[in-house]
């Protein structure tokens, strides 16, 4: 306590002269809105509010390049402009980076491995990486993403046929998110988790809510400290942040405590085997072999071995389950659609039993547009990972549409000093009008299937779909293309066995912001992720 009172005292200090020798704007004529006070700025409204809440406001009022301030009057830019993103997250290499104090939370959450990792070490670890990411490596998985889909789905059969009515409400993300666990564990390193089977796991446990505990509604005095620890020098901040008995932070290091025991053990125990075996693309195969590659150039590190196994589970699985949980949200809300939707799935099955196959396969799922159209539209309308934040570390000009500044002149780049920090906007890139419609405000998978309703980008972003949602360029997301396999088994086996029905609470639902978007029930975060719908036999 004492500790963190006077790094913050002693960097209010630095700070203080910092921002009189560096205020100098070259942005005093970009339009945002006005600050709500000197300490915070505006970063209460951006950081307390649902997920995209004042992203959308701003972008409607100000548009796709907004002005905000940060703490201590330090402007800020809020983006959802796609020449803009595109620069930031492709073009530029490594010159824009992660905020500092974000990447010693990464180290917190998984260890030093490759979300930590900037610039060469980076391109090293993710080259290693990217074989096992592949479409045929992706692809492979559709049998076990079915089996972990269906033993979640029998657990509810079960539950189901006990009940007096034959009809129960279920809390998807506790259940989703450890099916999604336990898929991410058997894909990626052939283990079993077992927390479908067993809801005591350890893993399962401490990953149930964790970031709903570690970052969900943070107080103003939250946010504040964040903006202080920009200030201060690494090593500092990695002391603070293995030491703080903050409980957000505990929680944080816990998770990451029992993460880095299993992936130790994990190691220890299959390293031997996997090393026998050639040419194996899996995963876990490659890490291992980069372990024991001579040449630096190929070669990971034990720590970063260890951690980047971390960084699979922790982006692998809530994401995923969160997605999961805010398409089923819809289908409830949206009768009609689920209704469709299971007619194209069983029509999808009969036609593999045709067949003589047992399950639906790849190429079933090709021909399954009303089933891309849903996942698609859910990844663009909610964005798991909202907000990607990036700091110029050089001088830059920064590429744009077009915006025109509050002395009415129209530029299309900006200059910007090195240091400037900018908030990528998912959410409101997502619902650009100019690419996705004068409806991209509606959740409506038929815009996917209907001619020119979405127009293609003058620069294309991201790995899928046009959309933000997996970030693009050289950090763009690994694993999209087994969150989206792993979306489709989940969804075709829930559809064709289960019907959702909305429950009074999901008119109450929040899209809250908790480092990713976790689904609560308003005035309920103390119960952590929520999304209750009731749940019957189709
Ligand atoms: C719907 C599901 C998912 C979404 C929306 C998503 C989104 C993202 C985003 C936005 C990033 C960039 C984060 C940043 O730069 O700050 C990212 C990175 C990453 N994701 Fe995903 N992800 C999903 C599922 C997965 C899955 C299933 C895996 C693994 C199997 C995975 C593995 C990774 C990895 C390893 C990175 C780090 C890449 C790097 O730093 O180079 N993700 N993801
Ligand atoms: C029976 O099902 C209906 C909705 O299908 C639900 O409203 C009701 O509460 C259920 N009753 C019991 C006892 O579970
Ligand atoms: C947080 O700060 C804002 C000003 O930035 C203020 O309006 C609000 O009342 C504060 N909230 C609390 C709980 O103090
Ligand atoms: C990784 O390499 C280091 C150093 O060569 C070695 O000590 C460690 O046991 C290796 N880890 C595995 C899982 O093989």
């Amino acid at each position: 306590m004492l500790l963190s009172a006077l790094a913050i005292l002693s960097s209010i200090t630095a700070l203080y002269v910092w921002y009189k020798l560096t205020r100098r704007s070259p942005f005093d004529h970009i339009p945002g809105p006005p600050s709500k006070s000197f300490l915070l700025g505006n970063l209460g409204e951006l950081m307390q509010a649902q997920v995209g809440s004042t992203d959308f406001a701003w972008q409607e009022t100000y548009g796709d390049v907004v002005k905000f301030k940060a703490a201590f009057g330090i402007d800020r830019f809020l983006i959802s402009d796609p020449k803009a993103l595109h620069h930031i997250l492709q073009t530029s290499g490594y010159r824009w980076g992660k905020y500092r104090e974000r990447v010693e939370l990464s180290r917190l959450m998984s260890g030093k491995g490759l979300t930590y990792a900037e610039g060469n070490a980076h391109k090293r670890q993710r080259k290693i990486m990217l074989p096992g990411f592949g479409s045929s490596e992706a692809g492979n998985f559709l049998p076990l993403f079915f089996s972990c889909a269906a033993s979640m789905s029998r657990r509810w059969s079960d539950i189901l046929s006990f009940s007096e009515n034959q009809s129960h409400v279920f809390n998807l993300p506790e259940w989703i998110s450890r099916a999604s666990l336990d898929a991410i564990g058997q894909a990626a390193f052939d283990y079993n988790f077992g927390a479908t089977a067993n809801h005591e796991t350890e893993l399962g446990k401490v990953y149930q809510n964790m970031l709903t505990k570690a970052f969900a509604a943070p107080s103003n005095s939250t946010l504040l400290t964040m903006e202080l620890l920009q200030f201060l020098p690494r090593s500092l901040l990695e002391f603070l942040d293995d030491l703080s008995p903050s409980p957000r932070l505990a929680a944080i290091r816990r998770a990451g405590e029992v993460a880095n025991a299993l992936a130790e053990e994990l190691v220890s125990t299959k390293a031997n085997a996997l090393l026998k075996g050639e040419g194996q693309k899996d995963i876990m195969s490659l890490l291992v072999k980069a372990n024991a590659s001579e040449s630096p150039k190929s070669r990971l590190t034990h720590t970063e071995l260890i951690s980047t196994m971390r960084v699979i589970i922790f982006a692998g699985f809530d994401t995923t389950s969160n997605t999961l949980a805010f398409l089923l949200y819809e289908l409830a809300r949206n009768p009609e659609l689920q209704h469709n939707l299971r007619a194209e799935i069983r029509a999808a099955e009969k036609e593999a039993s045709s067949r003589g196959e047992s399950q639906i396969t790849i190429s079933d799922l090709k021909g399954m547009y009303l089933l891309e159209a849903t996942i698609k539209e859910t990844l663009r309308y909610h964005p798991v990972a909202p907000h990607i934040l990036r700091t110029a570390k050089e001088d830059d000009i920064l590429p744009i549409s077009a915006i025109t500044t509050t002395t009415g002149q129209v530029l299309t780049e900006l200059p910007i000093p090195r240091g400037t920090r900018v908030i990528l906007s998912i959410p409101a890139y997502n619902r650009n009008k100019k690419i996705f419609g004068d409806d991209a405000h509606m959740f409506n998978p038929y815009r996917w299937l209907e001619l020119n309703h979405v127009v293609k980008n003058d620069v294309s972003l991201g790995p899928f779909a046009n959309l933000a949602t997996f970030s693009g360029g050289i950090r763009s997301c690994l694993g999209w293309r087994f969150a989206i396999i792993e979306l489709q088994a989940f969804v075709v086996e829930l559809l064709s066995k289960f019907e959702f029905h909305p429950t009074a609470q999901i008119e109450h639902i929040r899209r809250e912001a908790a480092f990713a978007m976790v689904p609560t029930v308003e005035g309920e975060l103390d119960k952590g992720s929520q999304l209750p719908l009731r749940v019957t036999f189709a």
